[in-house]
């Protein structure tokens, strides 16, 4: 498949505040003259913003890294993760159509997109809501046939299944992803017949399913509301003959849950501090 700029783009592109102050934190993750290493998150983060990446994206991209606008294009045009035109505003639906989940149903998967979102791939419906496209293996080829939508995946599904989870996408809900046959996990379709003593009291879905619906952000884009990125080696105090920072040591928000550890569980880990300190050690090889 060639991988090709969009015929129609906007007039330009800006990152959103939010997003913005992100961006400058990725960039200060890496010493000066490595400013490129930031190339895939920022393009990440301006597909999330627009929810695909225009030309002005690219461009913009490109001049915050101090880069060529060939050297983002040809990072932009090889990774398929990124979306080259516009997608549907609720969902982006990619179903794998490699082996196990062609040999599963997939083609009968993807006869329900074509039917309900677009008669082609990278074609938007006429509501706007969605797209679609093939994908290559998506490493869950136990519960194949099975589709990402959003974040998350839908497995184990059928031709009905798929109606049944677009038709609630388009009506504002999001369907519970994972297995949509009834498993638990992978185990076999009538249950398990090993280590069956590991049923009896188990959450009603898998880890990985709960969890998706605890944090419930199937769908949505990152906008900047997310847990902030935390880049505390961008304080100089210390250059001016302060206490130097402590890059170790996990900081609590203000107002952030902390458990009997002190460690606040919605910041992620410091960032890698050998990294931090050093950021040329780290980057060798
Ligand atoms: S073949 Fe579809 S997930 Fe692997």
């Amino acid at each position: 498949m060639l991988r090709r700029l969009h015929p129609d783009q906007p007039e330009s592109f800006a990152f959103t505040d939010a997003n913005l102050a992100w961006a400058e934190g990725q960039i200060s993750k890496y010493p000066e003259g490595r400013q490129a290493s930031a190339v895939i998150p920022l393009l990440w983060r301006a597909q999330e913003q627009e929810g695909w990446l225009s030309r002005p994206a690219i461009e913009t991209v490109a001049e915050m890294l101090g880069l060529a606008y060939i050297r983002v294009l040809e990072v932009a045009t090889f990774y398929f993760m990124f979306q080259l035109q516009p997608v549907g505003s609720i969902a982006h639906v990619q179903i794998c159509g490699t082996t196990t989940c062609m040999i599963c149903g997939a083609e009968d998967l993807m006869a329900v997109c074509k039917d309900k979102i677009a008669p082609k791939a990278h074609m938007v419906s006429a509501d706007g809501k969605f797209s679609w496209e093939e994908v290559e293996c998506l490493g869950s080829c136990a519960n194949a046939p099975m589709a990402q939508i959003g974040k998350d995946y839908y497995e184990d599904l059928t031709a009905e299944k798929l109606t049944q989870i677009l038709d609630k996408l388009a009506a504002g809900e999001v369907p519970a992803p994972g297995p949509q046959n009834g498993r638990f996990a992978s185990e076999p379709l009538g249950g398990p017949v090993v280590l069956t003593d590991h049923v009896e009291g188990r959450m009603d879905q898998n880890a990985s399913v709960e969890l998706a619906l605890a944090i419930g952000d199937t769908v949505k884009r990152i906008d900047g509301t997310e847990v902030p990125l935390r880049t505390p080696w961008r304080d100089r105090s210390h250059e001016k003959g302060d206490a130097e920072p402590d890059l170790h040591t996990p900081q609590l928000s203000e107002g952030a849950p902390a458990d009997e550890t002190g460690i606040d569980k919605r910041e992620a880990p410091v960032e890698n501090a050998t990294k931090v300190e050093n950021p040329a050690e780290g980057d060798k090889g």
